[in-house]
């Protein structure tokens, strides 16, 4: 059931949300306030721990000594928190992992800190999303 309120903001701050909300596409004022509300459940979330979804990519030379071994055994021992997982190979040396993880969401953190801090990982990102259990 949707419920309505107001809400007051200075001048100011209301044309800069505006622009934020054009520039993000979305319809209008509403949807975007739903998904600020969200983001902020989903970071509450991960900051107590909470069962999590989220995202590791990895982008890394392939010729890096014992770079591969050591991400294909990281993943093996965080088995439990992972989903499922894809290897492109995107030029001659250059790979992208990504990684789906589901768990809580200390040990998911662990295992993205491990990976992203491999020598020869030239880029590496957690996206923090959410089992979508809790979210409306
Ligand atoms: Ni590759």
């Amino acid at each position: 059931m949707l419920k309505r309120f107001s809400v007051s903001l200075e001048e100011n701050l209301l044309e800069d949300f505006d622009e934020f909300i054009s520039h993000r596409q979305y319809v209008n004022r509403s949807e975007a306030i739903r998904d600020l509300i969200r983001k902020t459940l989903v970071a509450k979330e991960w900051q107590v721990d909470k069962q999590v979804m989220g995202v590791i990519s990895l982008v890394y030379d392939h010729h890096q000594h014992k770079l591969q071994e050591k991400i294909t055994e990281a993943q093996h021992d965080f088995h439990h928190q992972i989903v499922a997982s894809t290897h492109v190979h995107m030029d001659h040396d250059n790979c992208m992992e990504v990684i789906i993880v589901r768990g809580n969401a200390a040990e998911v953190k662990k295992l993205a800190d491990k990976l992203i801090a491999l020598r020869g990982v030239r880029d590496g990102n957690l996206a923090m999303s959410s089992t979508g259990v809790d979210l409306h």
